[in-house]
Formats: structure tokens, sequence, C-alpha cells
């Protein structure tokens, strides 16, 4: 008898088969009524996957006495209720590292594409103008200064492809880290007020919601580039959109928003944002060793054996 483990949404196809292969998976979104799907198995279930659409909130962990993991695929746990996990005795793992290069390449990516106006410039070359006229100059990100809220994992590999960009690194949190020589900043204000860009690259959940404030955008002003690769969460949106559309904020490259995947669509009209639909981890190398971690920690839990990557 194969272990059993509950999914509680979809998840990337090749990693479903890993998990099937390993395990009898019981699918929770392919149940007409979850409720009772969940009840029928709940005596049963130790381990639980999901991913940061679905998370696992405590009213679920509830239902699952049994329960004693939960593999998150990805590496930001905010749509896990990490704190009631723990409460209940409950391990959360996670997939960093895995994810990092990825993460911090589509960064650059996105501030290159804002700054130097590259979905703006595929246009112009594929609608014929070029022959008429030449694209009007950019603005450049060499010799500027970039503003890092976070620096973890993600924010250090951002820091180091931001230095071969000869960009200048400053970064805001919690705490100054020894190892790096990069200016420390406390309060997110001061740091957007002495940098050209910035990325939000810290971690979602209530620690950091709003960190990203109006009175951040506004220090960040009317030359200035916000890039968050992190969570909607982070940002006073509204304000982020308004400063947007009255060009007291430059310009903006997102990954991540409020209600995804049905974003506020007063970001299709703006000309000064690139907007991604969350892809950060979105290669199949990536989600590959993300879902390796997912079954890898499953493994080591029904094995006694100690959790891969554990968050809690
Ligand atoms: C998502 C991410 O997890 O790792 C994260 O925190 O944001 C992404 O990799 C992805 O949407 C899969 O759920």
């Amino acid at each position: 008898m194969k272990p059993e483990v509950l999914l509680m949404g979809p998840m990337y196809a090749p990693t479903i088969e890993s998990l099937e292969s390993a395990f009898t998976v019981h699918h929770v979104s392919k149940a007409p009524d979850r409720e009772a799907f969940i009840a029928s198995v709940a005596e049963r279930i130790t381990a639980a996957a999901t991913t940061a659409f679905r998370g696992m909130d405590a009213a679920t962990m509830a239902k699952l006495p049994k329960l004693r993991l939960v593999s998150h695929f990805g590496v930001g746990v905010d749509s896990v209720d990490v704190e009631a996990a723990t409460k209940r005795g409950i391990k959360v793992t996670n997939t960093p590292d895995v994810l990092t290069d990825d993460v911090a390449d589509l960064t650059l990516a996105l501030l290159l594409a804002v700054v130097r106006r590259i979905p703006q410039g595929d246009r112009y070359v594929r609608e014929g103008q070029w022959a008429q006229k030449a694209f009007p100059l950019t603005d450049t990100i060499q010799k500027k200064a970039l503003g890092i809220i976070g620096l973890g994992r993600i924010g250090r590999a951002i820091a180091r492809r931001a230095e071969a960009f000869n960009l200048r690194i400053a970064y805001q949190g919690p705490r100054r880290k020894s190892d790096v020589s990069w200016r420390h900043f406390d309060d997110p204000v001061a740091l957007a007020r002495e940098v050209d860009f910035l990325v939000a690259a810290c971690p979602g959940g209530e620690a950091t919601r709003g960190i990203v404030s109006r009175a951040v955008l506004e220090a960040l002003g009317p030359q200035g580039v916000f890039v968050n690769i992190s969570r909607g969460s982070c940002v006073d949106e509204r304000a982020m959109i308004e400063l947007l559309q009255q060009g007291k904020l430059g310009g903006a490259g997102l990954d991540v928003y409020n209600n995804e995947p049905r974003i506020d669509p007063a970001f299709f009209a703006l000309d000064n944002v690139v907007l991604q639909p969350h892809v950060g981890s979105a290669t199949h190398v990536t989600r590959r060793a993300m879902g390796q971690l997912v079954v890898d920690n499953l493994a080591a839990h029904f094995a006694g054996k100690p959790l891969l990557t554990p968050y809690n």
C-alpha cells in the first residue's frame, strides 16, 4: 500500500505524475463536494501537498486531525497558516534555493524591459513604424542605484546580477547583514529616496503587508521604477496605480499582484508598466526541481527521516 497524500489543488503536471507514482493521491480539486471529500479521507491523512494558490488554512488543518506535514510547492508560504500549523505540531516545507536564479533573472529582465522600453520597441518594429522614424531614446540602468527590499536568498541573487549591470546596491530589511558591504536602511522610505529603482524581494504575509506604501513610491518618484517579484500584498496597489497614472511614479515591472490572476484592469491601460503573469519560477527546470522537493519532503515524512527543507 502506498502512503496517502491529500493534494489541495492543481500542480505542475510532471509533479503530479511523480506524486502519483510514489503515493496514493487524493485530489481535492477533482472532488464535486470538497468538504465531504476531505471528511472521507481525514482519518488517514498525515501529509498534504499544496501551492501558493490553494494554500492551507487553519480551518482545513482542523479537519485533518492526523495531519503532520504540509509540503508546499513554492518558496513563499504566505498562503499557508504557518502559525496554526506550528501550534498543531504540523511541519511546513517549502521549495527554497532551486528557484532563486530564475526569479532573480526575471527581476533584471523586468527592470530592463521597463527602462529600455523593450515591449514598446518590439511593438514599434512589428507595426512597421521603424521605417518611418527612429524609436525614441530611453533612460539607462547604467550607474544608477537599486534598492532591494528584503535581502534574502532572492534579494542577494538580484544584487549580484545588478552589480554586473553597474548598479549600486542598497537594501532594506529588519537586520543589517554583516557579510555584505551594501548600505542598509531600516526605513523603506529612506531607501526609496536614495535609489533610482526599487525591487520588492521580501516574503509576503502580514509582516510585509503594504511595506511598499504610497510614501515609498512617492519617494521613488517620477523617474523611479518599482519591480515586484514578491507578492502583491507587499505594495499599496491602489496607490501604485494612481501614481503611475499621474506620472508620479516613473514605471513598474510586475510579476505579482493582488487578486491573481484576475488583476486590476487599470494596469492594462498603463504604458509605463511591463506585466508578467507570475512566472518568476515558471521554467521547466525550476518547476521540476520544486516538484522534486515537494515529493522528497513527503517521502522523508513517510520514511521517518528529517525533512529536506523545513520552514517551521
Ligand atoms: C509559486 C512563488 O509558488 O515560490 C513562490 O513563492 O511565488 C511561485 O513559485 C508558483 O506560483 C507555484 O505555486
